[in-house]
């Protein structure tokens, strides 16, 4: 079997004709096809083990729980991130782009900084920025696209000029999707460190397309379909779930079994304050009549 007969076999949608044709299904930028491994797994889990995520301590919940942090590690692995606690679950690369540019953006940018993209982001990369900028009161500055000469590539001889220290931000795509152009994201990334910038990939269009290493990279945030890793070794300066604003205390935690050592047995744990909230309230204590 060739490895096109074999990749197909692997699809069951593909197993189908359309227009008295074998399906062709190209679009997979929008929404890619499932593989029969893909299918089954999410049937298993719903047949077996749907349940709360970190929010209970039965069974079925603690196998929930395991799914999904295993989840985390494996794309940890898949884009080499430094730490699981770097992959922020998403709904998708647009929700990403606006969770930075209103947490990250809007405590960092003041009136005066500048924001850097590209001229061929897509619109998901542009208008948060276009926001963030207008309420910050900074400025949104473009790195130009050079002409069909330079096969729709980025003038990156522009960017000793664009490139400044009032530069708080690049953000720009890894490969477009209008265009097909692949950017030189690690020579991005350097330049903007250099000049101190926080940088931000869009790897919308190449997270399935080419290998992803976000430590070779270095880049601070890199978002994708479904999750956003931010890569936070570095600087530590975004949303770093290793640092969080208010890290509650390990017994006062939603799901204290997440931090707490492997062996932990669930008589240990308290119950969060929601479920204190439920609990019947006791009866009022019988005092001795004298
Ligand atoms: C380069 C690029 N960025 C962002 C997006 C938006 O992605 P999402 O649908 O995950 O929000 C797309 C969608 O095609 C894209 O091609």
């Amino acid at each position: 079997m060739s490895d096109l007969a074999r990749t197909r076999a692997d699809f069951p949608i593909l197993h189908q004709q359309v227009n008295g044709k074998p399906l062709v299904y190209l679009d997979n930028g929008a929404t890619s096809q499932k593989p029969r491994a893909v299918i089954d797994a999410l049937v298993h889990y719903y047949e077996r083990d749907n349940s709360n995520v970190h929010r209970g301590l039965h069974t079925l919940s603690m196998r929930a729980t395991d799914a999904y942090e295993g989840a985390r590690t494996r794309i940890a692995k898949f884009i080499h991130a430094a730490d699981p606690a770097e992959i922020i679950f998403t709904r998708g690369t647009t929700e990403s782009i606006n969770i930075v540019a209103r947490s990250w953006a809007q405590a960092h940018l003041k009136p005066g900084d500048v924001i850097l993209t590209t001229e061929m982001e897509h619109h998901s990369n542009l208008v948060p920025w276009q926001q963030a900028a207008k309420a910050a009161g900074a400025t949104l500055s473009y790195i130009p696209v050079l002409g069909a000469d330079a096969e729709g590539g980025l003038d990156y001889a522009a960017l000793d000029t664009l490139l400044t220290p009032a530069v708080k931000l690049l953000a720009f795509t890894h490969i477009s999707n209008t265009l097909g152009t692949v950017n030189d994201a690690a020579e991005l990334c350097r330049r903007a460190r250099a000049v101190g910038a926080v940088t931000l990939i869009d790897a919308a269009q190449s997270i399935g397309h080419a290998p992803i290493d976000v430590q070779t990279l270095g880049c601070d945030f890199l978002v994708r379909r479904r999750a956003l890793p931010p890569r936070s070794r570095r600087r530590g300066r975004h949303l770093d779930r290793r640092r969080p604003v208010h890290r509650p205390r390990p017994d006062r935690r939603a799901n204290p079994r997440l931090r707490l050592p492997r062996l932990f047995r669930p008589q240990d744990v308290r119950p969060h304050r929601h479920r204190r909230a439920l609990r019947p309230p006791r009866p009022p204590r019988q005092t001795r009549p004298r």
